[in-house]
């Protein structure tokens, strides 16, 4: 596999960002595009793949674009409730499978998508892009090697205001709509990358009058004894930063959902909390470089994964994901947010 040929399924707001990134990294091309109206896939093909020889495909149906001969891999960037059936069809037409977060609505759900990935033997990875952000592979890499210290609690937020019509997929329980799903999935992935899984997690939440999580409160407690608290809001503008206390001092990350590096701030000997105590912060960057917005170094993993017939990635392996979502299955059962599928 020299080249890999990308396919991708929607022309959404996220397939764009991925498509832009894309083009940033060595070995992937945009092979073909498909959409549930031929007009806009031809769209996107033509944006994302001006001056590209030979030309993206554009395909009027998903079906069209995984039996496309030119795609090995398929990036599945539809609402999360259709998450399943269309990665579904990615390998049963034999594609690889790029699927975005959350991987599905629920746990059953993602054991499904990963037993059809093995029984297929096709490569599936959930498109936490954040797992494979250098900052974030850092710190996680720093913490394990015990440069900080012990972790005791690590807070983060992540939220922006969606002002969007009720059938639109952030507001709407039949496409998956969930603060919870949509955001928390990215401070709970945080800090299972910082502490490890979770022993214990505790959720309250404001709902809408759909019956979604429209803001979401979380603590938990991590291996050691450390505690997590994190909130995500579909009705304000949070900070979007994270840091993480230790028994040494604390890493800040300004804006974890786009780091450009992690700030620790050691304190001196003797449990002073003066602020002469405190010694000068270390910056903390990545081994490599963030490609484009993120996306780039998930896109580069992928490639990387698949050149070396691997069928799941170290930064995001299935298990990890399957984890998360039964962490998020919890949750809801803990706010009361259900949806047709966790009864079926
Ligand atoms: N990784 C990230 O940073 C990130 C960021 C945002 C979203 N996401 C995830 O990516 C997925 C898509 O999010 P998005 O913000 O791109 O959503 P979006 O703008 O609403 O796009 C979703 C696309 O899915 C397709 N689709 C197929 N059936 C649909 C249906 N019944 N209703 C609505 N759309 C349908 C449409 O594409 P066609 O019309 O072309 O078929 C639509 O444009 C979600 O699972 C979300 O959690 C990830």
């Amino acid at each position: 596999m020299d080249e890999i040929g990308w396919g991708i399924l929607a022309t959404g707001k996220i397939a764009h960002s991925i498509a832009a990134d894309l083009a940033l990294v060595p070995g992937a091309r945009l092979a073909a595009v498909g959409s549930r109206r031929l007009a806009s896939a031809e769209a996107f093909a033509a944006r994302h793949g001006a001056g590209q020889h030979p030309a993206p495909a554009a395909y009027g149906s998903y079906e069209e674009l995984v039996a496309d001969p030119a795609v090995d891999v398929v990036y599945v960037a539809t609402p999360h409730a259709l998450h399943l059936d269309h990665a579904r069809l990615a390998f049963e037409a034999g594609k690889h499978v790029l699927c975005e977060k959350p991987l599905t609505l629920n746990l059953a759900e993602a054991e499904e998508m990963v037993a059809l990935a093995r029984q297929h033997d096709r490569f599936l990875m959930e498109a936490m892009w954040t797992a494979c952000h250098p900052v974030v592979r850092r710190v996680a890499a720093d913490l394990r090697a015990g440069r900080f210290g012990t972790p005791r609690h690590f807070h983060a937020e992540l939220g922006f205001r969606v002002d969007a019509p009720a059938e639109d997929r952030m507001l709407n329980p039949e496409l998956g709509a969930s603060a919870l799903l949509d955001m928390g999935i990215y401070p709970l992935t945080v800090a299972h990358l910082f502490l490890g899984e979770a022993e214990e997690l505790h959720a309250v939440a404001s709902l809408s009058e759909g019956g979604i999580d429209l803001d979401v409160a979380l603590t938990g407690r991590y291996p050691g004894g450390a505690l997590a608290t994190m909130t995500a809001s579909m009705t304000s503008w949070s900070s979007r930063a994270a840091a993480l206390a230790t028994d040494r001092g604390r890493i800040d990350l300004d804006d974890f959902h786009h780091p450009t590096r992690a700030t620790f701030t050691p304190y001196a000997e003797g449990g002073s909390n003066d602020v002469d105590a405190r010694r000068e912060p270390v910056h903390v960057v990545g081994d490599e470089p963030v490609i484009g917005r993120g996306y780039g170094n998930e896109i580069a993993e992928v490639v990387r994964c698949l050149r070396a017939g691997l069928r799941e990635s170290p930064l995001v392996p299935h298990a990890q994901t399957v984890a998360l979502m039964r962490q998020m299955d919890d949750l809801r059962a803990q706010i009361g947010v259900r949806y047709a599928v966790d009864d079926s």
